[in-house]
């Protein structure tokens, strides 16, 4: 099969690059600066079906030269990049910063979608999975506060619910998928699981999904989530 990674340097978002190159399937993997990606560098080392396209999903002119250099199709687009900002509590809210995450998480991931689609179209698996976060779903927030990571991933949620009805006819399945809470600079040392136990458990269902997975919100040990 062949993958597309969005925020491929680091974090879940590298282990996706690991277990899949090690499987077999090809992978595009991007990152917003590659100079620095050291690891997916040594990756490609041992990894022929491995190539790098810098890509930041909140820059216009970043996702028109993805669009140039991906010509080929693919089966899986896999949007992992993502922020976690502090916007404070409300009402004393760091509304620049809100906007800046809602420009990433929600905005940039449709955007790299609406670039790649003619390529997921050529693809055999059509799959557009986006990693969200269970703090983007309204009906599991109890608590409240982070309302720049919770709006932004309530964005991107309803972004993924819309594609999923509008590309029904396409045969394309689009779903969000929870990773749980993991051991990455995002999810902190305290986390209660790995990045491989994550990506091992999200893949379980991507591999198996199918248009019936389409407009649903899955965690990574397969259960599904309120929205
Ligand atoms: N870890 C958790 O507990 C947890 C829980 C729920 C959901 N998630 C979600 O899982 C995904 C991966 O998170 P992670 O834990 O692996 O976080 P991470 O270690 O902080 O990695 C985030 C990745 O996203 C990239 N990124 C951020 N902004 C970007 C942009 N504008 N354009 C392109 N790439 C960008 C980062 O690139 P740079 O290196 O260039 O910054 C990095 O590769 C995110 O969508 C996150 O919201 C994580």
């Amino acid at each position: 099969m062949r993958y597309l990674v969005t925020g491929a340097n680091r974090g879940i978002g590298l282990e996706f690059v690991k277990q899949l190159t090690k499987r077999g399937d090809s992978v595009i993997a991007t990152a917003r600066d590659l100079g620095s990606a050291n690891e997916l560098k040594l990756l490609a080392q041992e990894h022929d079906n491995l190539r790098f396209v810098a890509l930041d999903i909140s820059d216009n002119v970043s996702i028109a030269k993805l669009q140039e250099s991906v010509r080929e199709p693919i089966d899986v687009l896999l949007n992992n990049a993502g922020c976690y900002g502090n916007s404070g509590s409300f009402p004393d809210l760091d509304f620049d910063l809100l906007a800046r995450d809602y420009d990433i998480n929600a905005i940039g991931t449709l955007k790299v979608c609406a670039a790649m689609l003619n390529n997921v179209k050529a693809g055999d698996k059509k799959i557009i999975a986006n990693v969200t976060s269970k703090m983007g779903s309204i009906g599991d927030n109890t608590s409240g506060g982070s309302y720049s990571y919770r709006m932004s991933k309530t964005g991107l949620n309803m972004a993924a619910r819309c594609m999923s009805h509008d590309l029904k006819a396409e045969n394309i399945s689009v779903f969000v998928l929870h990773p749980g809470w993991v051991k990455t600079d995002m999810g902190g040392a305290n986390a209660m699981i790995t990045t491989e136990q994550s990506v091992t458990g999200m893949l379980k269902t991507i591999d198996v999904a199918t248009l019936e997975h389409s407009g649903r919100f899955w965690e990574w040990n397969g259960n599904e989530i309120q929205w």
